[in-house]
């Protein structure tokens, strides 16, 4: 207890850059990552879809229209197609204010080429999106993690749906899992829903808006981890730090560095 501890407990929050640092540059690009590293978040946050060819690529939505000047599923395009995208030039249209020339025609990375990229020792936070519709994904995630030798000690590999987290849990217990969790109201959870989640995963990812101290607190004394996303603004993180959360999702890491250097 009292207030030295307090302190100390900031500098562990885990700055997670949320799609890289998004905020600044275009998400899912290799240059977002780089710009998060750079803005000092431990952990590059990644979302995966599936190409027609099985291929694991960086991408949030089922469809490249919002993020590439291309149209349709992912799991339409190969990945050959999908390399012919444009990921970069939507941001400048979409944020002028951060605007770069570099940033038009940049490529949609595959997770491979990240792993390269960025190598066995960084902090990767991997979500498995939409695994109902991409059957198998669970599979070769593992089978990259291990193919690049990536640390499991840090990897923690996160998703909204218990059934993928639990497809990874039976293939490889050691790799640590995070259950995502979206509340559109007042944010509860139960003793029998933190048993549940403790039978495969360290901790929970909610959204922030509806949290309050008591869940956040429930959570950490149970003994999980809790990284809420997505978390903005200066005043938020700092009031979640207060509750007690051990790390959170932001598009702009080095804000949250701010938040916990003056900490
Ligand atoms: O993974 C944490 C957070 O990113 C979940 O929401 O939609 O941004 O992937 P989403
Ligand atoms: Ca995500």
């Amino acid at each position: 207890g009292g207030m030295a501890s307090a302190k100390e407990k900031h500098k562990d929050i885990l700055n997670v850059s949320h799609r890289g640092a998004s905020g600044y540059a275009p998400e899912h690009t290799l240059v977002s990552y780089e710009m998060g590293e750079k803005m000092h978040g431990d952990y590059i946050e990644i979302d995966l879809q599936m190409t027609k060819d099985g291929q694991l690529i960086a991408m949030h939505d089922e469809k490249v229209d919002r993020t590439t000047d291309g149209t349709g599923f992912v799991k339409d395009y190969t990945l050959a197609e999908i390399k012919q995208l444009d990921a970069g030039s939507w941001f400048n249209e979409k944020y002028p204010q951060y605007a770069n020339p570099d940033y038009v025609g940049l490529e949609v990375p595959t997770l491979e080429e990240i792993f390269r990229k960025f190598g066995k020792n960084n902090q990767y936070y991997i979500e498995t999106k939409s695994p109902d519709i991409y059957p198998g994904m669970e599979k070769e995630l593992l089978r990259l993690i291990d193919k690049y030798r990536i640390d499991k000690e840090t990897l923690l590999v996160q998703s909204f749906s218990p059934q993928s987290l639990e497809i990874m849990h039976k293939l490889d217990p050691s790799v640590k899992l995070i259950q995502l969790l979206s509340y559109k109201t007042n944010a509860a959870i139960t003793d029998e829903e933190v048993a549940a989640i403790k039978e495969y995963a360290i901790g929970v990812g909610p959204n922030h808006t509806y949290l309050n101290k008591e869940y956040v607190q429930k959570v950490v004394n149970n003994g999980l981890e809790i990284h809420p996303y997505t978390v903005n603004d200066i005043e938020r993180m700092k009031l979640l730090i207060d509750w007690g959360v051990t790390g959170m999702f932001t598009n702009f890491p080095n804000l949250l560095h701010e938040v916990k250097k003056g900490k």
